[in-house]
């Protein structure tokens, strides 16, 4: 096997084959964790119901899901561990898997286009559009430096805050027009959720007065396209016919919508765990990629591959606004936890190793999927939890999996039935006559 020439190459080499102790141990040599934080995930996690009560309603406990790292991520030339925090087998292995052809066979590059996040007022029904806009726009200035003074002060002082208004028409249909005032905001290192509605509806009143209209309500959108995310993969030394088979695969998810949501799924099992491992909001980031995978009129795929010949080329765009500071990202110890293993210093960097994480996901489910089939990879990782869901005790699980991955390799399919059938089958040979 190639040695990993870096600084993580000591924790990326083997690291899968290590157990829990070896792996928080190696972690903490390496000095990305200490001995504190080793404790804290030994334990269990947050234990703390009072913070629990800090964040919803009606606390009765915790949901636990497993915290993994995916290895051998090289991201724009740095080394990162990234924390994944889900439930589905494989997609940590997947995803270092293909990391590590990456990082064997070309490069991953990623940036941020733009950087403003989006708020909007909405007036339902104004009696004039063209008056609404110009009486708005007429006062931009002052009321952009109104919002920065009053409420997005922190932001300003941060280097960011409010930068610009516009207004939209929308036709109700009815032979009226609905006025929508776009607040342009820069949330710096946080996702900047809370401030933004702020700033929107501390601006409801100035509006209504300067425009005689009645603002029906203020919010965010999540359709982001002002701040873009973009990763890029290039792969060389690629079998022919399996980047051409990519490529075609892509191409599938481009033009059809049934395949592009299975598509987009597969890149969220890349970036939903980072964001939950970091605390940051996944719902706005779904609604926000699914939106944008609409923007060209109907569903299609966040990511594109392409095969010249010779190198193998993915994309990824999207909006992925994410935080790194505020709410629960600050709050949640195991959130503090993830991103201190990330090592990122902005929330842009965050979004674009969550970008990068996501094509390469998607890259292993395509070479899964037109190489072997999906079925075996994940099916094999899969077995364990079938023999637990069988009902399998501690001492039988090795011969079980044994069994199973004969069934599997057999079939090509394998089921919860099938190990509870050859549970049966072992216990009844393995009992005395
Ligand atoms: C399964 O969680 C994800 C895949 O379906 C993604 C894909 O089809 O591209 C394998």
């Amino acid at each position: 096997m190639a040695q990993i020439p870096s600084e993580l190459g000591q924790l990326f080499q083997g690291f899968s084959k290590l157990n829990l102790t070896e792996r928080l141990s190696r972690l903490q040599s390496l000095g990305i964790l200490n001995s504190d934080d080793l404790d804290y995930l030994k334990k269990g996690g947050l234990k703390d119901f009072s913070l629990g009560e800090k964040f919803i309603e009606n606390v009765i406990g915790y949901f636990q899901l497993p915290l993994g790292v995916a290895t051998n991520f090289r991201i724009d030339g740095k080394d990162y561990v990234i924390p994944m925090a889900v439930e589905e087998t494989s997609i940590v292995a997947a995803a270092s898997k293909t990391a590590r052809w990456i990082r064997e066979k070309g490069e991953i590059h990623t940036s941020v286009v733009g950087h403003e996040i989006i708020g909007q007022i909405q007036c339902a029904k104004v009696k004039s559009f063209a008056r609404f806009k110009e009486q708005v726009l007429a006062q931009k200035v002052y009321l952009i430096e109104l919002a920065n003074r009053e409420v997005a002060f922190g932001l300003v002082n941060r280097g960011g805050g409010v930068t610009d208004l516009s207004v939209r028409e929308i036709d109700r249909g009815d032979g009226h027009s609905m006025a929508i005032v776009h607040v342009m905001m820069n949330p710096c290192d946080a996702m900047g959720a809370n401030i933004i509605n702020q700033v929107c509806e501390f601006l409801k009143e100035p509006i209504e007065q300067l425009t005689n209209e009645k603002v029906t309500m203020c919010i965010l959108s999540n359709l982001v396209d002002t701040k873009l995310t973009k990763a890029k993969v290039s792969l060389r030394g690629v079998d022919p016919e399996l980047g051409s088979k990519i490529a075609e695969a892509s191409l599938f998810a481009q033009k059809d919508p049934y395949r592009a949501a299975t598509n987009n799924k597969g890149v969220l099992n890349g970036i939903d765990p980072i964001l939950i491992a970091t605390g940051n909001d996944w719902r706005a980031v779904e609604a926000g990629i699914h939106a944008y995978a609409c923007s060209e009129g109907s569903y299609r795929s966040i990511t594109k591959w392409t095969w010249d010949g010779e190198i193998l080329r993915g994309e990824f765009v999207a909006p992925l606004v994410v935080g790194i500071v505020g709410g629960v990202t600050a709050l949640h110890p195991t959130a503090g936890l993830a991103l201190k293993l990330l090592n990122v210093r902005s929330a842009e960097e965050l979004s674009r190793v969550a970008a990068a994480v996501g094509l390469t996901q998607n890259l292993g489910a395509l070479r899964a999927l037109t190489t072997e089939g999906i079925i075996e990879g994940h099916m094999k990782l899969h077995i364990k939890n079938l023999t637990l869901g069988a009902g399998a005790h501690e001492k039988e699980i090795p011969q079980l999996i044994k069994k199973l991955e004969e069934i599997l390799a057999l079939r090509k399919r394998i089921s919860l039935s099938n190990a509870v059938e050859a549970l049966k089958e072992l216990r009844s040979s393995n009992s005395p006559p």
